[in-house]
């Protein structure tokens, strides 16, 4: 059973900038909702019970977000205002078991993974990236989840995405064994398109055994002097370890980039009962 999931936020947030300078990008709302809680709701439906944020300077307000408020409460309920309470108290009560490590300086997205090393144990984990939501019928991690129990081993989420964009992302080769899964062989971070060994994107939801601690404590910095999680992926690969890439039912949405912020906003108003027909209404006066 998985029920650890890490929750690496403490990254600078720079393509969003100057909206992140005093807010962390995770706390930035997505209709009513910080776009943490996107990712924390999304955990807690795949069945994860203790999420370990790893965080860095300014990021209290997303730790604050899920813990109980009394005051809040009880302001509230003198006011009768019993929809926002129930709102307020499913929020601190989302995560059974909250906690956070500190990521000193920002060494990168591996480094932080490593940081959550001693609060994950022994034992199999989810990771989320903070600004990746994503929308779908099953929570992408549960998907993954489901893969991970069944083989034993470590599963990637993964996406196509056409040439052009391909260079953003890391990006994976493998054997597909059965529809839409794919035994990794080679993992490419940020490629150029013309190198880029498929249209296979990694997206930020993994799976990993706790073996990916070992390799992340020996990856030297690579890119951008970052530890990359996909250099602690690749030597995990080249060493015969078994590591899945799944392609994961639903739409991602990468809210860390002023392009990507704006259509999760739209797609989740457009599907919203209440907002919808009026964002539409108002759009098409625009278009
Ligand atoms: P990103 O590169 O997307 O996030 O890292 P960033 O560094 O915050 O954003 P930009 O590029 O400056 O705009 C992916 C995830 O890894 C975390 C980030 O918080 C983000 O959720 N991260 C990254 C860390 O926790 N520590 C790091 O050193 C780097």
């Amino acid at each position: 059973m998985i029920r650890k999931a890490v929750l690496p936020v403490a990254g600078l947030g720079t393509r969003m900038l100057p909206a992140t300078k005093a807010i962390p990008k995770e706390m930035l709302c997505l209709i009513n909702k910080p776009v943490v809680q996107y990712i924390v709701e999304e955990a807690v439906a795949a069945g994860i019970r203790d999420i370990i944020f790893v965080v860095s300077r300014g990021k209290e307000s997303l730790l604050d977000h899920f813990d109980l408020d009394p005051e809040l409460e009880a302001e509230l309920e003198a006011k009768g205002k019993e929809d926002l309470l129930a709102e307020v108290r499913r929020t601190s009560t989302l995560v059974e078991n909250l906690s956070a490590v500190r990521q000193k300086k920002p060494l990168g997205l591996g480094h932080a993974i490593l940081m959550a090393a001693p609060l994950v144990g022994n034992e199999p984990f989810g990771v989320l990236l903070g600004d990746d939501v994503v929308d779908g019928e099953e929570p992408a991690l549960g998907q993954l989840i489901r893969v991970a129990e069944e083989l034993r081993a470590s599963v990637i989420a993964v996406e196509r995405m056409p040439r052009e964009e391909i260079h953003r992302y890391g990006v994976i080769s493998g054997a597909e064994v059965r529809e839409g899964l794919y035994r990794i062989e080679e993992v490419v971070e940020k490629p150029r398109p013309e190198e880029a060994p498929s249209d296979l994107a990694i997206l930020g939801r993994y799976v990993f055994f706790p073996e990916i601690f070992a390799y992340l404590e020996k990856t030297p910095p690579g890119a951008g002097g970052e530890i990359q999680l996909t250099d602690a992926v690749s030597a995990m690969v080249r060493d015969g370890h078994p590591v899945y890439a799944l392609e994961i039912k639903g739409t991602r949405y990468d809210t860390g980039n002023p392009e990507g912020f704006i259509k999760a906003t739209l797609a989740l108003a457009l599907k919203d009962p209440q907002l919808g027909p009026k964002v539409r209404q108002f759009l098409r006066a625009w278009l």
